[in-house]
C-alpha cells in the first residue's frame, strides 16, 4: 500500500460523546473518552488526508494536522456535521451521540424548593440520527458507523448497518471500552467479517484507515 493512501482525500469524523442540557449547571452525557475517534483521526492525517473532526466535550489534544470543531450537543454535531458531509468522501462516525435529549433545556437553574418533595420528572425527545441522515444523501460520503452492543454483537450490527445503509460498520469487540486504551475491532460489510485483533487504539485506526483507504 502506498505510503499516504488518502491523500486528496477529504475525511469528516465525529468523535466523542454529546452533552445534552437540563439546565444551565446540568445535563446527560456518557462514558465515551473520545479516544478512538481521536486515533482515527491522527491515522487519517497519518494517511495523507484532510481531516474535520467533530468532537462532543472530551479532554483530548487535537491531532496534528486534523481541524477540530468542538461542539456539545447532538443537534449541534447534526448541525456541524451536515453542511460539511457533501465535501468530503469519507465520514466516520466513532461519537457516542445521545439517542434522546430533555425535551426542553431550562433558561435557570432548577431549584429544589422547600417543603416540596416532588422530583421533576424530565420529558425526552429524540435526537436526529447523524449517521443515517448524512448515508441517506443524494450523493452521501463512504459511510462508516460504529456498534458497541452488550449482546449478539454482530447480529446486531449488521442489522444496524442495514438499517442505516451503511458499506461499513465497526463492532467494538467489547466488552466496554470506554477509556481503555486497546480496543478489538469487528468490521463488517455486505461480503462477511473481518476481525481486527486486539490493540491499542491508534494500531486499530491505522488498520481500519487502511481498510478504508482500499474500499475508495
Ligand atoms: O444506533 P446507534 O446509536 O447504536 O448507532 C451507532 C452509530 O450511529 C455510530 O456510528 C454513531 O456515531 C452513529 N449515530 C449518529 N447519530 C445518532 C446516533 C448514532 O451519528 N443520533
Amino acid at each position: 500500500l502506498a505510503p499516504k493512501p488518502l491523500r486528496g482525500k477529504k475525511l469528516l469524523i465525529t468523535a466523542g460523546p454529546t452533552f445534552e442540557p437540563i439546565d444551565p449547571v446540568r445535563g446527560i452525557t456518557n462514558h465515551s473518552s473520545g479516544k478512538m475517534g481521536f486515533a482515527i483521526a491522527r491515522a487519517a492525517a497519518e494517511a495523507g488526508a484532510e481531516v474535520t473532526l467533530v468532537a462532543g466535550p472530551v479532554q483530548l489534544r487535537t491531532p496534528r494536522g486534523v481541524q477540530r470543531i468542538d461542539v456539545q450537543s447532538a443537534q449541534q454535531m447534526f448541525r456541524a456535521v451536515l453542511p460539511l458531509a457533501p465535501q468530503h468522501q469519507v465520514f466516520i462516525a466513532t461519537a457516542a451521540v445521545a439517542d434522546w435529549r430533555p425535551a426542553t433545556a431550562h433558561d435557570q437553574k432548577l431549584k429544589k424548593v422547600e417543603g416540596e418533595s416532588a422530583a421533576p420528572t424530565i420529558a425526552m425527545v429524540e435526537n436526529p440520527d447523524i449517521l443515517a441522515t448524512v448515508a441517506a444523501l443524494a450523493r452521501p460520503p463512504f459511510c462508516v458507523g460504529f456498534a458497541a452492543e452488550s449482546e449478539k454483537l454482530a447480529e446486531h450490527a449488521e442489522a444496524k448497518r442495514l438499517r442505516k445503509k451503511l458499506p461499513l460498520i465497526v463492532a467494538n469487540l467489547g466488552p466496554a471500552t470506554f477509556g481503555r486504551d486497546d480496543n478489538a475491532l469487528l468490521l463488517i460489510d455486505a461480503a462477511g467479517q473481518r476481525e481486527l485483533a486486539r490493540a491499542d487504539k491508534l494500531t486499530l485506526a491505522r488498520e481500519l484507515i487502511n481498510d478504508i483507504a482500499k474500499r475508495l
